[in-house]
């Protein structure tokens, strides 16, 4: 597919898939505003629809707490079959959630500040400031919410249910969850809608959905914001999430700067963060970043796509040719003519499950957040034979979810926003790197 086409095919794609105010990440399975989804949307839409980018991040930041969390879905008004719905979450019922909309009560992985900037820079006018100065203050409530309500204990912070990670039924969470034991008897029973919409095979398991279940009702008896965090039982450090905190924080510090204001704070949290990454998140035996399970105080060892995007955070120079070694020797599988592709699992991992979710499929989100790593930390080659991948996979079989990494056949929902919306950076001129 030339870039043009590309181009004029994602954009129909987020076309279809906009509510108005927000771009839902796809036509059925996913009917609602998701927070890292909008996101990326922003960052795809900021070169060639700046007034939804921009739209897109403001109607998010509207729906956020007041203790500062952003969550994870702003339910639109519907009606559409999803679960949990706005009433199994029933976010109205707490104090701090707004009024005006329904929402989830956790939240997702913290690239917004990212996405702001990105925006900002492809309209650095009065309108872009005027952008800037409008969601500064929420995406500050937002960063100091995490390390006032999730950095427990040290400087890392922690996801407590694994939609928080982005990445559900990934197999490092199989060992936590396993950890829970059944869903106690008595629970409010559930229809999952997911897997009518899309492939059971594609989607997380029925054990993996109860789950799921248990953890949000926990969260929900305690309105999202467990008075003793220690006693919840499922505490992750997850390295995503932690490394995405780094670059935001830096980026928030910048967005500071920009408006005259101190960015000082953002950015010693930013040092911190990513100094505990590399001291609590690496694993010296598997040559990468892993994820901390804080309930059994041990590291997780499974490593994952995830665990790449700690280039991101820029870590210690000493480890980085070992992190690329394993990432080219244990992960990248070859696309087209020079483009490579990232399964979220090795394929050589028993784990590894080509079509299902967060087991083994390459997502486009993860694999241009490690190639943004690549950029961070001087590998540019790399991370454009890893932009390659992702439009070699998108030219071969279309706006998918997800992708089997081998045969490159698409999985989950097609018409899926982020998917076009990344294809967009990577063809337009605003992607300088
Ligand atoms: N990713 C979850 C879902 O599949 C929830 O955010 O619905």
């Amino acid at each position: 597919m030339d870039r043009e086409r590309m181009k004029r095919e994602a954009l129909a794609v987020l076309e279809g898939n906009w509510l108005g105010r927000s771009t839902k990440p796809a036509p059925h399975l996913y009917p609602h505003q998701w927070s890292w989804d909008s996101a990326f949307i922003a960052i795809g839409h900021a070169g060639v629809r700046w007034d939804r980018a921009a739209v897109e991040l403001l109607t998010l930041f509207e729906a956020q707490w007041t203790s500062g969390l952003v969550p994870h879905i702003v339910f639109d008004d519907g009606p559409y079959d999803y679960w949990p719905s706005p009433d199994f979450w029933n976010s109205q019922a707490c104090a701090g959630a707004p009024a005006a909309v329904a929402t989830s009560g956790i939240c997702q992985p913290p690239i917004h500040a990212m996405a702001a900037r990105r925006v900002f820079e492809a309209r650095p006018d009065s309108e872009g400031r005027s952008f800037l100065s409008s969601i500064f203050e929420p995406m500050t409530a937002w960063h100091d919410y995490l390390h006032r309500e999730r950095a427990i204990d040290g400087a890392l912070v922690e996801i407590w249910h694994p939609w928080e990670s982005g990445m559900d039924n990934s197999p490092a969470w199989d060992a936590p969850l396993a950890a829970l034991g059944p869903r106690p008897e008595g629970s409010a029973q559930y229809v999952r809608v997911d897997t009518e919409v899309a492939n059971p095979s594609d989607r997380p398991s029925d054990e993996d959905y109860d789950r799921y279940a248990f953890l949000l009702e926990r969260l929900r008896g305690e309105n999202y914001a467990p008075a003793i965090p220690a006693d919840h039982p499922f505490r992750v450090r997850d390295v995503l999430f932690n490394s995405l905190l780094v670059a935001a924080d830096r980026d928030l510090a910048w967005i500071a700067e920009q408006l005259g204001a101190d960015g000082s704070v953002a950015r010693e949290r930013a040092d911190a963060v990513a100094f505990e990454i590399d001291r609590v998140l690496w694993s010296e035996e598997l040559g990468m970043h892993v994820s901390y399970d804080v309930v059994v105080e041990r590291q997780i060892p499974q490593p994952i796509a995830g665990g790449f995007v700690a280039l991101l955070a820029r870590p210690s120079s000493n480890l980085v040719p070992q992190i690329l070694d394993v990432l080219e020797r244990e992960f990248l599988v070859r696309a087209g003519t020079s483009g490579l592709v990232l399964p979220t699992v090795s394929v050589s991992d028993p784990a590894f499950d080509p079509g299902r979710y967060w087991r083994g499929p390459a997502w486009i989100q993860i694999t241009w957040l490690v190639a943004a790593g690549l950029d961070a930390v001087g590998s540019d080659v790399l991370a454009e034979r890893l932009r390659d991948g992702i439009i070699s996979l998108i030219s071969d079989a279309g706006f998918w979810e997800y992708f089997d990494p081998v045969t490159g056949e698409g999985h989950g929902s097609d018409r899926f926003s982020w998917t076009a919306a990344l294809s967009l950076d990577i063809v337009s001129p605003l992607r300088t790197g």
